[in-house]
């Protein structure tokens, strides 16, 4: 009985380790069963390219804050060298490294909740290249007053994610660990 149990294990084991490709790619079965608190956000961002690269001026924003489309606007050459102004030109095999990196584990794709979220909660515009204009943001972060952002030094505006939620990099965003520079834990 006892041995039958272990095969059974073992064949179980090995079926869900090769699961199918395009599912381990976002969030692999051990992953998802002992972190289910970040399998309820975003992916988490792990290539140093990226974060290098698209880290260095604000918060490294995880793939699955924007579907595909977004990431192929923000990643053309022409708009990287007007990126909101600056300057984040990078060489062609960079930026196209970057694009499939980015379009490979965009929300569109994602089985995080928060991906889906934000996808569903697209409207007229289905490709925004902010995510602070993600309805699905904006729904969340309408009633901070101005104190908080814009007129705080410390915080500047809704694009340093990172200011605020203290887990950003861990791709947690979950509102108790919201602490807001100069003002405090966010707990009203
Ligand atoms: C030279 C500095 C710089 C680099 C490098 C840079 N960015 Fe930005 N990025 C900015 C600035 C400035 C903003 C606008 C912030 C604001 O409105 O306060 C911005 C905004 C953004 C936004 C919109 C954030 C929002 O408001 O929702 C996204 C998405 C973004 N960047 C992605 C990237 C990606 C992807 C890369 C790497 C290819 C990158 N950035 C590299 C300076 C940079
Ligand atoms: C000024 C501080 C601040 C900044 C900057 C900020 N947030 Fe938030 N965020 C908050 C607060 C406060 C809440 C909780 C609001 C509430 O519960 O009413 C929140 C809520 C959220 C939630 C929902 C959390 C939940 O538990 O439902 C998500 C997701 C989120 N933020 C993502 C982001 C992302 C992504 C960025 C950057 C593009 C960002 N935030 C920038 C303060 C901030």
């Amino acid at each position: 009985m006892k041995k039958y149990l272990l095969v059974v294990l073992t064949v179980s084991f090995m079926m869900l380790s090769f699961g199918s490709p395009a599912q381990a790619e976002e969030v692999g079965f051990w992953r998802w069963a002992f972190s289910f608190k970040r399998y309820k956000e975003v992916a988490k961002v792990e290539n140093k390219v990226y974060l290098e690269e698209c880290g260095s001026c604000h918060f490294a924003y995880q793939p699955g804050l924007l579907p595909e489309e977004s990431w192929r606007k923000l990643l053309d050459a022409k708009a990287l060298a007007d990126h909101f102004g600056e300057n984040a030109e990078l060489d062609d095999s960079t930026r196209q490294q970057l694009l499939n990196e980015l379009a490979g584990s965009s929300a569109d794709k994602s089985r995080y909740k928060r991906s889906k979220k934000i996808m569903s909660s697209l409207g007229d515009d289905p490709a925004p290249v902010r995510i602070t204009k993600v309805p699905y943001f904006v729904d969340k972060h309408d009633d901070i007053g101005d104190e908080y952002v814009k007129n705080n030094s410390k915080v500047k505006s809704l694009s340093y994610c990172d200011k605020c939620h203290q887990k950003a990099k861990d791709a947690v965003f979950d509102d108790d660990t919201v602490y807001i520079p100069g003002k405090g834990y966010w707990t009203w």
